[in-house]
């Protein structure tokens, strides 16, 4: 059974590429997204901790597209001061991390570490909830060891009014790697009684087609690596084609990217580090993905980057994604 109406796409956070200039710079060339999620925040123990991160949250709309801002934490009362904060900006939902597999966030019970605890997700949330002035989504992973888990928490998660489940198919030990779990997934759509949105490896329109015969129930979907490669992605799965010269606005959206970054950096070269993570996805759209980013890769002046960028379209083809095999 197809979905009725067109999906909801969300934008997926990502530490280090989907800052507020990327955001500003994707949505004015790309359409097709309807969420935006900022990559997490930790630590905001005072109001003065956020200081250093002001401009991440400086706007809660993008070219009309509005932007959940994401925490790390295990810790109500923190949560509770990053929800009053974001509320005083305008923001209308938060987002609770409960999916990052790093061993040193998951070894102190945070993101996908605190999966197997659903007490301590219950007390968590039954300290927030009444308090909260936003909405609140959750963005987690079928578990962290173990499947089960999730299955343990959907009794905690129904018993509060949050806005989206939002589920990476895999485990936290998997890291970003191995298969997504569709089978355990569809058994969570089935018995969430909140809704469910799925993120994993949709790198293609084949695959989203793939995932939303299999998935009709589902509220919407969340698009990260595939996205990052191939900015178009979002349009084509709502049925857009892509414009008869992509390489050219490709051209555009990179170099609007270059200069939004260079202002941001006030020409730091540190400018140059987030358009190489941007461009580890990116160059798997060019016929060439190793030669491609090797070339950016080596950069280190911004002389060398413009020259790079130029070479590279001058000389490789763009192609699109299409879902080839990403590295990470
Ligand atoms: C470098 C990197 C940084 C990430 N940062 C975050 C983050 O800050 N918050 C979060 O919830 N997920 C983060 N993720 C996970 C992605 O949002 C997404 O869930 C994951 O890549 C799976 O989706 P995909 O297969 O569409 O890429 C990160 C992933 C990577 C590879």
């Amino acid at each position: 059974m197809k979905q009725q109406r067109e999906p909801l796409v969300y934008l997926a956070p990502f530490q280090g590429i989907t800052t507020y200039v990327f955001r500003e710079v994707y949505t004015q060339y790309f359409g097709g997204v309807d969420k935006l999620f900022t990559a997490f925040f930790t630590g905001i123990q005072t109001e003065k901790s956020l200081r250093s991160h002001k401009q991440e949250l400086a706007v809660t709309h993008h070219h009309g597209v509005p932007v959940i801002p994401q925490i790390l934490s295990k810790d109500a009362r923190e949560m509770l001061l990053f929800a009053r904060i974001c509320h005083d900006l305008g923001f209308e939902e938060i987002n609770w991390n409960l999916g990052c597999p790093f061993p040193r966030v998951a070894r102190k019970k945070r993101g996908s570490g605190l999966l197997p605890y659903p007490e301590d997700v219950q007390k968590i949330l039954e300290e927030l909830m009444p308090q909260i002035p936003v909405r609140l989504s959750v963005k987690c992973r079928l578990g962290y060891h173990s499947p089960e888990e999730i299955f343990a928490l959907l009794p905690v998660f129904h018993s509060f009014p949050l806005s989206e489940l939002i589920i990476h198919a895999r485990l936290g030990v998997q890291m970003y790697k191995g298969q997504t779990d569709w089978g355990s997934f569809e058994k969570v759509l089935e018995n969430s009684t909140l809704p469910v949105v799925y993120n994993g490896d949709v790198f293609s329109p084949g695959d989203f087609d793939a995932a939303e015969s299999r998935f009709p129930s589902v509220n919407g979907w969340m698009l990260g690596r595939g996205l990052l490669a191939d900015p178009f992605l979002p349009a084509a799965i709502k049925g857009e084609r892509p414009p008869v010269s992509p390489e050219t606005k490709i051209r555009r959206y990179v170099d609007e990217l270059y200069y939004a970054y260079r202002k941001n950096f006030n020409d730091d070269l540190r400018a140059l580090n987030r358009l190489k993570e941007l461009w580890s996805y990116l160059s798997l759209s060019f016929d060439d993905p190793v030669r491609v980013f090797g070339k950016i890769k080596k950069t280190r002046s911004f002389d060398a980057y413009e020259d790079a960028v130029r070479f590279v379209f001058e000389t490789y083809q763009w192609k699109g994604y299409g879902g080839k095999k990403l590295e990470n």
